[in-house]
């Protein structure tokens, strides 16, 4: 028997266990192991097969990196075949999750139990495919078109309990496993259990139209991706074809998608997530130090938002502030948030109460800080402030202790030099709304321990956080690649665009919004004010501004906006555009879609590429991950390296050297990386490799 599956036996009844921990993935060693161990049992005589995982669940379904290699028999649709034509019953027994192929295989058994707190759900359509295991031709069978459409198209997974409500899932079964699960089958034995396949009852009756006004609502959100909607294709196949042509309708999505650009980009970002949160060079003896209590100096937009995040993770933490009445603000605004999430009905009263309390405030400074593990500071933005407070930490806090700053620009080499233990300060930049942005930049000081930035990781990951380890420098990697950008979209409405162009074709392409309303949404004066103290100019921006057009805070910037903040284009800020394009005596032009995308991307490629030359990010991927997490990008388009590889990296070298030229923009002169690249016929994916 294959060491992948383990077989065991209690009377009439067999048991199969997936062991390929911690997640089963169906690798072919599985397959092949239940393939032989079905045949086992019913060479065995078994009257019944429990199909179960070992390590943290059942099955998180198809092993990925197996895609695109030559298939390895048997395929999961002769495993299935062989659970289907068993001459008794195979149940699945559910912990932890079945996923993707592996709620497909529990879908093919006749019969699902699962432990309390269990989860199930497809989340192909997140990886840019359909599920590709029949479970888009079963599921329907099983709860009906409507709700499997729902489970199918979003990719989230439901809990057990509403899966047995719903008819997925037969039975939640307290206690152990799979001594339940054995009991459970034996008790089924002699009784009928119609296959999946081959139930009629939830798809005879459906309504078409009923059906395409859920798909409608559902395809809403998922603006420009194409997996929404083969998966909605996919389900229709249920009730409009029989089983079989339905299953090779969605064998034939699920072959085009995975071929598709969007669901490798998907992918590219799924394996990345992992991949940044290995460092390069960290030794494996660095050992993150022990954190009970957080301590966030700075109540403001970002203090309280970190000091939520620590709560809602169920980590005690402590504000300090300068003032009480500071510090009731800073807290009271942590209570409407969460008030707020509870009046949506995403948050208990009780979960509310249990964050509540282990959220506290003070307004001194050395005695909250003495008894602080970690210290994250988010006070204002300003170098002198923030050298004067970590001299303070310095001496407050216990020794040994980690302080970290939340600064999004300045240097934390400087910051670190405040103090007596450099080694022991680290950036942890978090990104606005702290409570609900996934992105970390960690930023490594020249002298940060390995000790610290692990500390740094560790406790970003617990407070539900992705942390990405940068190097320091001025606005490290996501703010500078986007800062980048600015002088491009000067040059733009200067010679032919209007701010909703630009917008439309960033959101076109997928951006969960574009950089002018982006910019009227952080506020103009920000930009105004980097722009002031670095003496650089933006004419048509900086004559916006001077009308006091902050944004949405004002109320107008770029756009102007009704009492419900929709968008509206102002013709104020066309005049001040034609205004500006005239006195600089600029000739304005129609600019192609195709140009402005190039024209708003290529500089932040150009950007990353420098940022990897100079090591300040480790590999492309950490570069992706970060724009996918922070700044809106969508995950199907992979990110701005991704984004330059699928162009080639030749086009995108002469298409930067064109621009350079053209828009008299030095930022945009092809860096040493790209031409290397480029001539050599590389990507950015394949450094390193
Ligand atoms: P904010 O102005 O909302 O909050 C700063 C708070 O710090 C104020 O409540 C102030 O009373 C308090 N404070 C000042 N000095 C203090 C001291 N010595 N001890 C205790 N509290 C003190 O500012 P915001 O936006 O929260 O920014 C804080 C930091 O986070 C800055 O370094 C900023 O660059 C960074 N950041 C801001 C982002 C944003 O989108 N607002 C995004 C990422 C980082």
């Amino acid at each position: 028997m294959s060491d992948f599956v383990q077989h065991a036996q209690h009377g009439d009844v067999h048991v199969l266990r997936l062991a390929n921990p911690p997640v089963n993935t169906l690798r072919t060693e599985i397959r092949a192991g239940l393939h032989a161990g079905l045949a086992a049992a019913k060479a065995g005589g078994a009257k019944a097969v429990v199909l179960i995982g070992t390590g943290r669940m059942f099955c998180a379904g198809a092993e990925m990196t197996e895609f695109g290699k030559p298939r390895q028999p048997p395929s999961l649709t002769e495993v299935f075949d062989a659970i289907e034509g068993f001459p008794g019953i195979v149940v699945a027994a559910i912990h932890g999750s079945a996923l993707g192929g592996g709620l497909e295989l529990a879908l093919a058994c006749h019969a699902r139990v699962a432990a309390p707190g269990a989860q199930v759900g497809l989340p192909e359509v997140k990886r840019g495919f359909v599920p590709g295991a029949g479970g888009t031709q079963r599921l329907p069978r099983l709860i009906g078109p409507e709700e499997a459409a729902k489970i199918i198209i979003s990719g989230d997974p439901i809990p057990a309990e509403k899966a047995v409500k719903l008819g997925v899932v037969d039975a939640v079964i307290e206690g152990d496993l799979e001594a339940g699960a054995v009991a459970w089958a034996k008790a089924a034995i002699g009784k009928t259990f119609t296959l999946a396949r081959n139930r009629t009852d939830k798809i005879s009756g459906q309504d078409p139209a009923a059906f395409e006004a859920v798909v409608a609502g559902l395809l809403k959100r998922t603006r420009g991706q194409e997996s929404p909607k083969g998966c909605a294709e996919a389900v229709r196949a249920s009730f409009t074809l029989p089983f079989e042509e339905g299953l090779a309708k969605e064998r034939d999505l699920f072959a085009t998608l995975v071929a598709g650009e969007q669901s490798k980009a998907l992918r590219h970002i799924f394996f990345g997530e992992r991949e940044v949160l290995r460092i390069p060079g960290m030794p494996a003896e660095a050992k993150s130090l022990p954190v009970e209590r957080l301590v966030v100096i700075g109540g403001g937009t970002m203090g309280g938002g970190i000091a939520m995040s620590a709560a809602n993770n169920g980590v005690p933490v402590t504000i300090v502030e300068t003032s009480e009445e500071a510090l009731q603000k800073g807290l009271a605004r942590c209570h409407a948030n969460w008030e707020r999430t509870v009046a949506s009905g995403r948050l208990s009263q009780a979960d509310y109460e249990k964050r509540k309390a282990l959220l506290t405030g003070s307004t001194d400074f050395e005695g909250t800080v003495e008894k602080a593990d970690l210290v994250i500071e988010a006070v204002f933005e300003n170098m002198a402030v923030k050298k004067e407070v970590f001299a303070r930490l310095d001496k407050a806090a216990r020794p040994g202790v980690v302080l970290a700053s939340n600064t999004s620009t300045l240097s934390i080499d400087e910051i670190a030099s405040a103090t007596s233990r450099p080694e022991l300060v680290v950036g942890m930049h978090f990104f606005s709304p702290a409570n609900v942005m996934r992105l970390l930049e960690n930023v490594r000081g020249s002298k940060s321990s390995w000790a610290t930035i692990a500390t740094a990781t560790e406790f970003g990951k617990r407070i539900g956080k992705l942390p990405v380890l940068v190097g320091n420098c001025d606005g490290f990697v996501g703010n500078r690649m986007t800062g980048k950008r600015g002088p491009q979209v000067e040059k733009l409405l200067l010679e032919g665009c209007l701010p909703a162009d630009i917008d439309k074709v960033m959101e076109g392409y997928g951006m969960a919004m574009g950089p002018l309303a982006t910019g009227d949404l952080a506020g103009l004066d920000i930009g105004a004010a980097v722009r002031k103290a670095r003496g650089t100019v933006a004419p048509v921006a900086d004559a916006v501004v001077a009308l006091g057009r902050f944004g949405q805070k004002t109320g107008k910037g770029w756009y102007m906006y009704d009492e419900k903040r929709n968008r509206l284009p102002d013709p104020e800020v066309e005049k001040i555009i034609l205004d500006v394009a005239e006195k600089m005596q600029v000739r304005r032009r129609k600019i192609s879609d195709e140009e402005i995308l190039d024209r708003m991307l290529l500089p932040m490629v150009n950007e990353g590429a420098r940022i990897l030359e100079e090591g300040i990010a480790y590999r492309p991927i950490d570069i992706d991950v970060i724009f996918i997490n922070g700044f809106g990008w969508p995950a199907f388009r992979g990110g701005p390296m991704f984004w330059a590889d699928t162009q080639g990296l030749k086009t995108v070298r002469d298409k930067l050297a064109r621009y350079a030229e053209a828009t008299n923009d030095a930022n945009l002169k092809p860096t040493a990386l790209i031409e290397k690249l480029a001539a050599e016929g590389g990507t950015f994916a394949g450094m390193g490799r």
